[in-house]
């Protein structure tokens, strides 16, 4: 009879096959005894075969037992081998101040010392603040621009800080010279976008004619100087249901002169932020009379990808220590 218990002996996966040929393979023991049944008298063939079959039933059995036995040992040394002991100390990791909190930080400076006060709002937004004050009622095609996250309920992930221009107007009288801050949410993923993200907002209101265009525009190329030294600034017709005129505003691409640089546009010129005069109907929205008011937006990690040069935004929330390292 053949031996089976060699099976049960088998130390590794490699040994375990070759066991398997010898037994079962072309020429294998248990494949040979098949061939010879030939020559097996017909009256005892049946009898024969019958116990060939089980035994054949037998090794395939042992064999994927002993298979599962050794994979779990190989997994399980392996597993032992890349335990990595989270609670050693590491000398180096003393951490760091993360890149988009540290342009947050010099954006909110730069607004700060011009007397501009920094407001916050809910994460969670309604419909009204989110869009319907900012003169984005339902069914209008600009809200598929800022595609977002519901909640049961009609409440929403806010896609903008500007819902905090209304909340702000509505808890305070003009004259108003706002910033706020924060986190943003939209349906995005790729290299330039994460479905979270920050804004700074700012929102300047005063006495009818006493703000206009010009007062946006020279702040807004102080600050890009502040923040991106010297750069050229470029205002360029656009549009936003809650500003008009609307603008959006490049600098010049100082920062690809370099390989490898993917934020710029063949153009030489990136875009780096939205802005414009008010729309009346914000104010109407937020029962304002007499007002004239400019308002603007960026997203701090576009600045913080220019500053730092990172090409992969999302790197940025991995939270890899290699990375954050770099940003002492
Ligand atoms: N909320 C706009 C956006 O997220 C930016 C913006 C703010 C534009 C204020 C104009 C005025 O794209």
């Amino acid at each position: 009879m053949v031996d089976l218990s060699e099976i049960s002996k088998v130390l590794d996966l490699e040994e375990l096959e070759k066991t398997r040929v010898k037994l079962l393979g072309k020429n294998g023991v248990i494949t040979q005894k098949f061939k010879e049944l030939k020559n097996v008298a017909p009256e005892k063939k049946k009898e024969v075969a019958k116990e060939l079959n089980e035994l054949k039933e037998k090794a395939l059995a042992l064999i994927a037992e002993k298979k599962q036995e050794l994979e779990e040992k190989l997994l399980e040394e392996q597993l032992k081998k890349e335990k990595i002991d989270v609670t050693s100390f590491v000398p180096k990791a003393t951490g760091a101040m993360h890149p988009i909190t540290e342009t947050m930080n010099k954006i909110i400076d730069f607004f700060t010392k011009l007397n501009f006060s920094v407001e916050t709002g809910p994460l969670v937004e309604d419909d009204f603040h989110n869009f319907e004050a900012l003169n984005l009622p339902k069914y209008h095609p600009a809200r598929d621009m800022q595609d977002t996250f519901y909640f049961k309920d009609g409440t929403l992930l806010r896609t903008h800080t500007s819902p905090v221009q209304i909340r702000t107007m509505k808890k305070q009288k003009p004259p108003i010279r706002m910033i706020s801050p924060g986190a943003v949410f939209r349906r995005d993923y790729d290299l330039t976008h994460t479905p979270m993200f920050h804004q700074v907002e700012g929102l300047v209101v005063d006495e009818a004619g006493k703000v206009s265009f010009a007062n946006l525009k020279f702040i807004l190329e102080s600050f890009l100087i502040h923040m991106f030294g010297d750069v050229k600034v470029r205002f360029r017709p656009s549009f936003f249901p809650f500003t008009e005129p609307s603008a959006e505003v490049d600098i010049s691409c100082i920062f690809c002169e370099g390989k490898g640089c993917r934020v710029c546009s063949h153009t030489g010129w990136l875009e780096v932020l939205g802005c414009g005069v008010v729309d009346p109907n914000v104010f109407k929205a937020v029962r304002y009379e007499n007002v004239s008011g400019y308002a603007f937006g960026l997203g701090v990690e576009r600045f913080a990808m220019l500053l730092h040069r990172i090409n992969d935004l999302r790197s940025m929330y991995e939270g890899d220590i290699r990375l954050m390292e770099q940003f002492k």
